[in-house]
């Protein structure tokens, strides 16, 4: 059943890190697509055919897409009524006080209501928490009479790609689709089917608890190690060490490595759960581990130098993770926010991200402190380590919870790091 005024086969509103390589891989598939984006920077990069973050293959993808006259763009959300389905990809975010923020699904809803018709499909993509698919198909019901599941059909189909690996996992990971009613997992199965990835089809409440637990299951299992690199902390012992016990050869292990765990995912999809957590303050817990990694960090720094007020601290990575230009809800802010309040001279080099930052060696020129913020492939290299060693005081401390070099210290001195990295090239 079509809309009877559908014009394209899917609109996909949000053009962010989700909705755009959606759109484009749904275009590339031969769909006639509808990208909405109320964004009118981010409209105009895709309208000139460039890409407006990283993601691996999606420039070439955008490219042929252009030439494809496939994907055409709107400002206006109650554009997407043009196609028959229409894939909601927009920011969920949640308040700091606990509570989801429901407003951009909201405020699109309200655009849609007046042009939905009978034979549309409404898929929210979004990380949504426990009941917001049967919310959006009351809403419909309520305020336009609709019979779900029969004449519009709505279905959570959460996107559970990691950034950078878009075009390699669309066609393998497993497509959850939960659909209201009788036959609305059925329809936004069709429009999924473009992929190759098997289609899982199971209720709303669970594809929308499925995606939150998947972001909860990563999230603390990082928390583990963090908590065990503040414990080793205070034994005196080192964490890589006491991982090392934990995993070699034990049938039974597997504990994480440490580091830097947030990002506009983790920092958040944890309180879909926890606004209504049966055991409130579980995974509250988590979070605080993950979040006092920063101050962990600097305090131990403080530990061994004293006061940081004054000296050179060279922040490399702001990215919320390797190797991506994603910044957001990254901990490496944070670090800075908290060196700063320390009176800290804080240098921040990132190769990847938009924010400006000063140059690798202009980052490490004379500096106290390196701390490996983001473990980029650029910063693992061990010849980045030979220009640290070179470049920052002799005395410099590296402060390196990924252990990038493989010198199993968090904090461990420039002089003591040399070792491990490759004699420079002479002339
Ligand atoms: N980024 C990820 O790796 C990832 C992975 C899985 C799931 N998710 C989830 O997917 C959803 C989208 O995440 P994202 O990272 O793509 O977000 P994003 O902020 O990058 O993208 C949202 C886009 O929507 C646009 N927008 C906001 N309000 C709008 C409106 N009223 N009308 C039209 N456009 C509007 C913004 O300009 C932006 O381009 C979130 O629920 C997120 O939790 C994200």
């Amino acid at each position: 059943m079509m809309g009877s005024n559908s014009t394209a086969d899917v609109a996909v509103v949000g053009l962010g890190r989700v909705g755009l390589p959606l759109a484009l891989t749904f275009a590339d598939r031969g769909l006639s697509v509808v990208g909405i984006d109320n964004d009118p920077v981010r409209l105009g990069a895709v309208r000139d055919g460039t890409m407006p973050f990283e993601e691996t293959g999606a420039q070439p993808l955008l490219d042929r897409v252009h030439a494809s006259n496939r994907l055409t763009l709107s400002e206006r959300v109650a554009d997407a009524a043009q196609a028959r389905h229409i894939v909601i990809t927009l920011g969920t975010p949640s308040f700091s006080h606990i509570e989801i923020d429901m407003r951009d699904i909201r405020s699109a809803l309200d655009d849609l209501l007046g042009v939905l018709e009978p034979g549309h499909s409404l898929i929210l993509r979004s990380t949504v928490a426990p009941g917001t698919t049967e919310f959006v198909a009351g809403y419909l019901a309520k305020h336009r009479g609709f019979e779900i599941g029969e004449e519009i059909f709505v279905a959570h189909a959460p996107e559970r790609i990691a950034a950078g690996r878009f075009l390699e996992e669309i066609d393998t990971l497993p497509c959850i689709v939960g659909g209201v009613g009788a036959r609305s997992g059925e329809v936004v199965g069709e429009l999924f089917g473009c992929f190759e990835a098997p289609i899982v089809q199971t209720t709303p409440v669970q594809a929308e608890l499925a995606k939150i637990w998947t972001n909860i299951l990563r999230y603390a299992t990082f928390a583990l190690p963090n908590l065990l690199m503040i414990d080793c902390e205070r034994y005196a012992a080192n964490v890589f060490e006491v991982i090392d016990l934990i995993n070699r050869d034990y049938p039974r292990g597997g504990i994480a490595q440490p580091g830097f765990t947030a990002g506009t995912c983790l920092r958040k999809d944890f309180t879909f759960s926890e606004e209504r957590s049966a055991a409130p303050g579980m995974l509250l817990a988590v979070s605080r581990v993950n979040e006092s990694v920063p101050l962990f960090l600097l305090e131990g720094a403080k530990r061994r130098l004293g006061s940081l007020a004054n000296r050179k601290v060279a922040v490399l990575g702001l990215a919320f993770k390797a190797d991506t230009d994603d910044e957001r809800d990254s901990l490496a802010h944070k670090l800075i926010r908290l060196l700063e309040r320390e009176l800290a001279d804080v240098a921040v080099h990132d190769p990847r991200v938009a924010t400006p930052t000063v140059s690798f060696e202009e980052a490490l020129d004379g500096a106290d402190v390196v701390v490996v913020a983001a473990n980029h492939s650029e910063f693992r290299d061990p010849r980045a380590l030979a220009t640290i060693a070179e470049r920052a005081a002799g005395d410099c401390l590296v402060v390196d919870p990924w252990n990038c070099w493989g010198g199993a210290q968090v904090f461990a001195y420039a002089s003591e790091l040399v070792v491990l990295a490759p004699t420079p090239p002479r002339g």
